[in-house]
């Protein structure tokens, strides 16, 4: 496992971390003992960095991160997420009152006295106009709650308004082969600025490991069926917003670029650490055989400019004119 270091804490995390949104809900069936096994097995692997919300399962997750930390002895950063508890997002939402009791709800399911990361989570765009709301986060941290906080972003926009508060250390955005406007503007201004990139959805969904076909089927607690048109949240969350078809079509075209020895996810994760500005990509996982075929992908080779400008060929071509302006 290869460490990068994350924006200006000077902490060096695993480039390939984990994101524990499906070991807490909205992702069908999960098994509490297979989630901790899957956590076991990021540690083993050398994985230092964990981002979880307090939304995810209602604490759940921060709460199996917790029993983690209570199992091993190795130390890890664990980064939590507030805002989704608002039953709407409005700018008048993110107010002391209600950041302070989302983040002591956060340290009681942590099991701890200070977050290492606080994100805001993807809120009202409105929030990143607003000093007075990076000012709360700047007395959190003042009062020993909070580590160092960042922000967790639907759009390129947000996140280059966000960077502009000197205190933000992370920017947590989709980044994968079919989510590509990150690398255009953003990517350089964070490193100007020295602020760490975490690339979510790095799988889109799953779709990007290739065993996704037209036969799958989701259950009914699960995003990808519930949300697969933004019904319940922004639409790119579920498979990072490509409509099922051309993104089937382009992941069998991805397959015959998979490079000896490796696999899909695996390419797909290290087309992600190519770009020097991502500190790490941080990939879902709810099994122990997941979470080791990911973070074997940080001790692969780089893959070569002739694989790069194919993935990226096949991006400009198949999936750009479909969702490139979104995000
Ligand atoms: N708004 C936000 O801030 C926000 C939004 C989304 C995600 N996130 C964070 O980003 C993390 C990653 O994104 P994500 O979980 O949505 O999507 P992802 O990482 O692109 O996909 C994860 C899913 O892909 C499947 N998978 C993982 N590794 C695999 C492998 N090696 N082979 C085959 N399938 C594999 C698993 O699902 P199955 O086994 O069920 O197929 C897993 O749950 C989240 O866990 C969360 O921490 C944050």
């Amino acid at each position: 496992m290869n460490y990068r270091t994350l924006g200006r804490t000077g902490w060096k995390i695993s480039e390939i971390s984990f994101g524990a949104w499906a070991i807490g809900g909205a992702w069908g069936n999960v098994d509490d003992r297979e989630s901790l096994a899957a956590l076991h097995a990021a540690l083993d692997g050398g994985v230092n960095f964990f981002d979880t919300a307090d939304v995810y399962g209602d604490g759940h997750s921060e709460r199996l991160l917790a029993k983690l930390k209570q199992q091993r002895k190795e130390k890890f950063y664990i980064a939590t997420k507030a805002g989704r508890r608002l039953p709407v997002q409005t700018v008048t939402g993110y107010n002391r009152k209600n950041l302070t009791a989302w983040v002591n709800r956060s340290l009681k399911n942590l099991n701890t006295d200070t977050i290492d990361l606080l994100q805001l989570h993807c809120p009202h765009p409105e929030v990143f106009y607003r000093p007075e709301v990076f000012g709360i986060l700047d007395d959190l941290v003042k009062a020993g709650k909070l580590r160092h906080y960042g922000v967790s972003v639907e759009k390129v926009e947000e996140a280059l308004k966000a960077i502009e508060y000197p205190n933000v250390q992370s920017v947590q955005i989709i980044f994968n082969i079919f989510r590509q406007r990150p690398a255009e503007l953003l990517f350089a201004e964070a490193q100007r600025r020295k602020v760490g990139i975490l690339a979510r959805v790095p799988l889109a969904s799953g779709l990007l490991s290739g065993k996704i076909s037209r036969a799958s089927r989701f259950a009914k607690d699960d995003h990808r069926n519930f949300n697969r048109h933004g019904q319940a949240f922004d639409r790119g969350e579920t498979f990072s917003g490509v409509d099922f078809e051309p993104g089937l079509r382009a992941v069998g075209q991805l397959k015959k670029l998979v490079p000896p020895g490796a696999s899909l996810a695996q390419m797909a994760l290290r087309w992600i650490l190519e770009s020097p500005a991502v500190t790490c990509a941080i990939p879902g996982a709810k099994r122990p055989a997941q979470v080791a075929e990911n973070v074997a992908a940080s001790d692969l080779k780089p893959l070569s400019t002739a694989t790069m400008k194919q993935i990226n060929g096949l991006y400009a071509r198949q999936i750009k004119p479909l969702v490139h302006q979104y995000w």
